[in-house]
């Protein structure tokens, strides 16, 4: 091999080593607490299980006697959806709005909040993962509670 050639090769050979080793490595994206829960799907069956466990719950089920279900289950969905960093986009009232006049008191949050650990724990979710969700409902807790 000439000389210029093998300097050649060996500029290639340092340029490809320094390129390569200097990218700082790419940490991946820290995944949304939406999709750690598994996206839509996952937070749909969450919902239709809490809504089932709270209306066996004789603390706060009577509640919801006369509650729209339907419209209390696809809001709940889009509300998790959405305050999980998911696609969806709430359509509600606010939850101010909502429960005004209700006069929730703490116990019966803590018994909702109860029952959506128990759901979770019952589809698995990871404790960070329930961690965050409940960090999430707690901030809403001063907008439900004593209105
Ligand atoms: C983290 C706690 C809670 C969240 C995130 C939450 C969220 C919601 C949402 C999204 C709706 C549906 C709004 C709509 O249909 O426009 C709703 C309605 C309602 N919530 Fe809550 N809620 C919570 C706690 C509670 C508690 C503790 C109670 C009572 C024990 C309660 C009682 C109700 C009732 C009775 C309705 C009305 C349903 C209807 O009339 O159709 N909520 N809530």
């Amino acid at each position: 091999m000439s000389s210029i050639k093998i300097i050649a090769s060996s500029l290639f050979l340092a340029a490809t080593l320094l390129t390569g080793c200097s990218q700082t490595p790419t940490k991946p994206a820290a995944a949304s607490l939406y999709d750690r829960l598994g996206g839509k799907d996952a937070i749909t069956a969450v919902v239709d299980e809490l809504a089932a466990n709270v209306g066996a719950d004789s603390r706060i089920n009577q509640r919801f006697a006369k509650a729209n279900m339907k419209q209390f289950k696809a809001n709940m969905v889009d509300l998790l959806c959405q305050g999980s960093g998911g696609p969806c986009k709430y359509k509600g009232d606010d939850m101010v709005t909502v429960h005004t006049g209700m006069k929730i008191k703490d116990d019966e949050f803590g018994a909702m909040a109860e029952n959506v650990v128990k759901t979770l724990t019952k589809f698995n979710v990871p404790a960070k993962e329930q961690g965050e969700v409940m960090a999430m409902l707690g901030g809403m807790k001063g907008d439900i509670v004593n209105r």
